[in-house]
């Protein structure tokens, strides 16, 4: 059952007032900073994803603020949104990077996020990544299962380099979060166990090629309690002391991500509160602290842009039918996320609401956005937006159906920017190649299955 919402459209269209400080409607025309969306949408055409470099910057400073004191290692989870022109903007502000593949080292590198601000995260890093990681010279590579801290030692060693490791543990709380972006439970694949952690580190310490450094922990995504978060880096807490009692010095302390956002009425974590918690329980442990937070310094600063193609009058359902798909933003098919919709020219004061579904036009009933939600009237060819898209969106998108790839586009104060172009259709076809052998022609077509018309 949905929760009461947050943003209702009386609200919206009595008050006016904003989706977030950076989204903000004029004169009923919704902006993004200074730039009206409608003339992003003219100029690049719609679907496109919409992105506020001063909300990625306001949601960085309110987290690296709230460890003023600590100034811990902030490793941006580059998975939540890898466009290098948002690296870059997180780059500029002193982050480092959180990356899970060689694509990702190569993008925060390529964005000139220092290989020494870097850790590399992940259950399955193949060799040719390791060694990557290595040769790079990167923070941390944090270590998920013995068999890959025997592979990290192989293959730092044949390069003549000794890797910083961190352990990464599974400490078996539950994070309260969707079962597909819950990671710290015995059941998930992810870390090592939490009772066999003391063994790991000590054979990390005798293996060559690696140097274990510290613990590291992610419990999961989308947290919206405080409380899973106490239990496990209590338990962590715990590792140290044990681990320092054993002999072995733990220097750092990598605490992952996952703090929520507000899609709908959740209510996360203030970033102070988190701040808070981390000081009781690590503070006397004098440890070097490092984060991972994706969402929570992208998800509001980004809109997915539409436009309606059809409303489609049902005797069930009244669905709107936008231009936007599942391929494009994934979210609501995949975890029945909510996002706002919000209209680009608001409609007039006192407008009637309807309920509608939002859907999009790929072959699956899972392509909705939206089921039964009050909305304005939208009509063919309105422009809405989906809110909070700027973490798990274009990242997420495939050209499912054959469709391209959506642009996104950065705005900063009055300017705007494409940062990703839309693909031409010959760019997707090109990556297909029909073999030889069956450009032939074959000399006999009468095996042809297919009768002419008319035939019997
Ligand atoms: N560190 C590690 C090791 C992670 O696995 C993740 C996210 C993060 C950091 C960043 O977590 P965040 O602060 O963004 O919550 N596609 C899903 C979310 C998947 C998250 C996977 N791991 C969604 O759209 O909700």
């Amino acid at each position: 059952m949905r929760r009461r919402r947050r943003r209702t459209y009386p609200t919206l269209i009595r008050g006016l007032i904003q989706v977030s400080n950076f989204f903000t409607y004029r004169h009923g025309e919704l902006f993004a900073e200074e730039v009206p969306v409608a003339r992003v949408a003219a100029a690049v055409d719609t679907p496109f994803y919409l992105y506020s470099a001063a909300a990625f910057t306001a949601q960085y400073r309110e987290f690296a603020d709230a460890f003023l004191p600590e100034e811990p290692l902030i490793c941006y989870a580059v998975k939540a949104n890898s466009n290098l022109a948002v690296l870059r903007i997180f780059a500029d502000l002193g982050a480092g990077a959180d990356v899970v593949s060689e694509g990702e080292l190569r993008r925060a590198l390529a964005a000139r996020v220092p290989p020494e601000r870097i850790i590399f995260s992940g259950v399955g890093k193949t060799a040719a990544e390791i060694a990557a990681a290595v040769a790079a010279g990167i923070h941390q590579i944090n270590v998920e299962s013995i068999p890959e801290l025997r592979r990290v030692s192989e293959v730092a060693s044949a390069q003549g380099q000794v890797a910083r490791i961190a352990i990464r543990v599974n400490p078996d709380v539950d994070a309260h979060t969707h079962a597909k972006i819950s990671t710290g439970r015995k059941e998930n694949k992810f870390g090592v166990e939490f009772g066999e952690t003391v063994s790991a580190y000590n054979l990390a310490s005798q293996l060559p090629g690696v140097e274990p450094i510290g613990l590291a922990v992610h419990i999961g995504s989308q947290v919206t309690d405080i409380e899973p978060y106490r239990r496990a880096f209590e338990r962590l807490a715990e590792l140290v002391r044990e681990l320092r009692g054993l002999g072995f010095p733990v220097a750092r302390m990598d605490l992952g991500g996952g703090i929520g956002v507000r899609y709908d009425a959740e209510r996360p974590p203030e970033p102070l509160n988190y701040a808070k918690l981390v000081r009781d329980i690590f503070g006397p442990l004098g440890l070097a602290l490092a984060f991972e937070p994706g969402r929570v310094l992208t998800a509001p600063a980004g809109l997915l842009v539409t436009k309606v193609v059809y409303v489609k009058e049902g005797s069930a359902r009244r669905f709107v039918i936008v231009d936007a798909a599942m391929n494009d933003l994934i979210r609501p098919a995949l975890y029945d996320a909510w996002h706002d919709i919000v209209p680009v020219r608001l409609p007039e004061k006192g407008a009637a609401l309807a309920p509608a579904d939002v859907v999009g036009p790929v072959c699956e009933t899972g392509d909705t956005f939206a089921v039964d939600r009050q909305l304005p009237l939208f009509a063919e060819g309105d422009i809405l937006a989906f809110a909070d898209a700027g973490a798990y969106g274009a990242v997420m998108s495939t050209t499912y159906n054959s469709r391209l790839l959506v642009p996104e586009v950065l705005v900063s104060h009055e300017h705007f920017a494409v940062v990703r172009a839309r693909p031409s259709y010959e760019a997707l076809l090109s990556l297909d190649t029909i073999p030889e052998w069956l450009c032939q022609r074959s000399p006999d077509r009468s095996a042809n299955p297919v009768r002419k018309r008319g035939a019997a």
